[in-house]
């Protein structure tokens, strides 16, 4: 029989969607299997399904038994800026603060292309050890900075989203562009870069106060010049960063009418943290279908609030989950699901190990509108997953020993966050 050298059958239980856990009950959105198998060929997934099954129908496909371990999808980090990787957990500082005193001095180290290729790679390899197969990030305001992570991420044949940061004002010297230039290296970028293998590029202006009013402008002609392009930035984490923008954009209504108004508000649009949100941010975020990303270890770190997720939810909100590493203090999703469980509780509403699963695969593809591609096992999907082991520590061994089902496994798993439970970690058909 010829050997199907192509073909790796992985074995374990096996965890899919087949509907939203926030919409239906769990027991009709996931499909576990006890015995499960997953099916890779090439770049993809062939098949899923019952483990002696799938063994009978490929009997030369190479096999790689986790025994009882998890195999799921591969994490999706909606929302990241890998040049924040080497002042993560950087101390006591809100938000404005946290930016002149930590990641602006950082940020201005990336003109060095050198630099920005040893920390894009320091990055992707922790994220991969954590158990992430996609991140959507910032670079710096150095086209070099988004040249070195797109390297890095196209060499490990990955998937990720990034773009150029613009700032033309509230920023060092060092670190600022002009409204043309930001267009010009964007589009530059753009041109080079989106959908060249698995890369995507993604239209980034920071944030609106550190964007001249024609800066946003001349990034919203880009976006409708390219509407196939991710747009993401920062909307409303802190109270005095929501002020600064009234200060700054007097006649606008709101932080939200900042990018509408200059045409940065869409379904392709990632709008980071997005806590304090009024009536008409909420309904025009809902109309238009944005992605809104959570991104609570960073929310609790820098002390910027409690993310309103049951409520956001409930109103048909599209939400991804995020690390937002280095602001948050984190590179894990397991970790950053187990903050979104605890910002949870604090608004009453305890989520579900398959929500906050869900949140960190599907969740962030669906606001990616990567769902087709990434976040699931399915035949046709990227093979891009990941295998936790649900006893993989002392204290999470004995907490599972007495699990009466999968579920007060795989909660203990999350809630303490701990990267030995990554087992091993497939992306694009390889074992990373
Ligand atoms: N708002 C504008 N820039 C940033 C950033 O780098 N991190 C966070 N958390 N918020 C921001
Ligand atoms: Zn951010």
């Amino acid at each position: 029989m010829r050997k199907d050298t192509n073909a790796t059958l992985l074995l374990g239980q096996t965890l899919s969607f087949s509907a939203n856990p926030f919409e239906l009950p769990v027991t009709e959105a996931v499909h576990l299997q006890s015995a499960g198998a997953v099916l890779i060929r090439g770049g993809s997934i062939a098949a899923v399904g019952d483990a002696g099954t799938l063994r009978a129908l490929h009997p030369t496909a190479r096999v790689v038994d986790y025994g009882k371990g998890l195999i799921m999808a591969g994490f999706v980090d909606a929302h990241v800026h890998y040049p924040q990787t080497a002042i993560i957990a950087s101390w006591g500082k809100r938000l404005i603060d946290w930016l002149n005193s930590y990641t602006f001095p950082e940020e201005m180290r990336f003109g060095s292309k050198t630099y920005a290729t040893e920390i894009a790679n320091r990055y992707l390899d922790l994220t991969t050890s954590h158990g992430t197969t996609t991140s959507v990030s910032y670079c710096t305001i150095h086209p070099q900075s988004v040249d070195a992570f797109f390297d890095a991420a196209q060499t490990r044949g990955q998937r990720v989203v990034a773009g150029k940061t613009c700032m033309d004002r509230n920023a060092p010297d060092d670190l600022t562009d002009t409204a043309q230039s930001a267009y010009d290296d964007s589009k530059r970028l753009l041109t080079n870069w989106h959908g060249v293998d698995r890369l995507e590029y993604a239209i980034t202006p920071r944030f609106s106060p550190t964007s001249t009013p024609e800066q946003l402008e001349a990034l919203g002609a880009l976006w409708s010049e390219h509407p196939d392009c991710l747009m993401q930035t920062h909307l409303s984490e802190q109270t005095d960063e929501i002020e600064w923008v009234q200060s700054l954009f007097p006649a606008a209504r709101d932080y939200l009418d900042t990018y509408e108004e200059f045409g940065l508000l869409g379904q392709k649009g990632l709008y980071g943290h997005a806590i304090h949100l009024t009536e008409r941010e909420r309904a025009r975020l809902k109309d238009v279908g944005a992605g809104l990303i959570h991104c609570p270890t960073s929310n609790t770190f820098i002390g910027s609030g409690l993310f309103d997720l049951p409520g956001l939810m409930a109103e048909g909100q599209r939400i991804g989950l995020a690390t937002d590493t280095g602001g948050g203090s984190s590179f894990s999703m397991l970790r950053t699901m187990a903050a979104a469980y605890e910002i949870s509780q604090l608004r009453h509403t305890p989520l579900h190990a398959a929500q906050l699963l869900w949140l960190a695969t599907i969740g962030s593809a669906q606001t990616l509108h990567m769902k087709d591609k990434i976040g699931n096992l399915a035949p046709g999907m990227e093979a891009d997953l990941v295998v936790l082991d649900l006893a993989s520590t002392d204290a999470i061994a004995q907490r599972t020993a007495r699990a009466d089902d999968i579920w007060e496994a795989v909660f203990p798993t999350i809630m303490m966050g701990d990267d030995r439970a990554i087992r091993a970690v497939w992306i694009n058909g390889k074992a990373a």
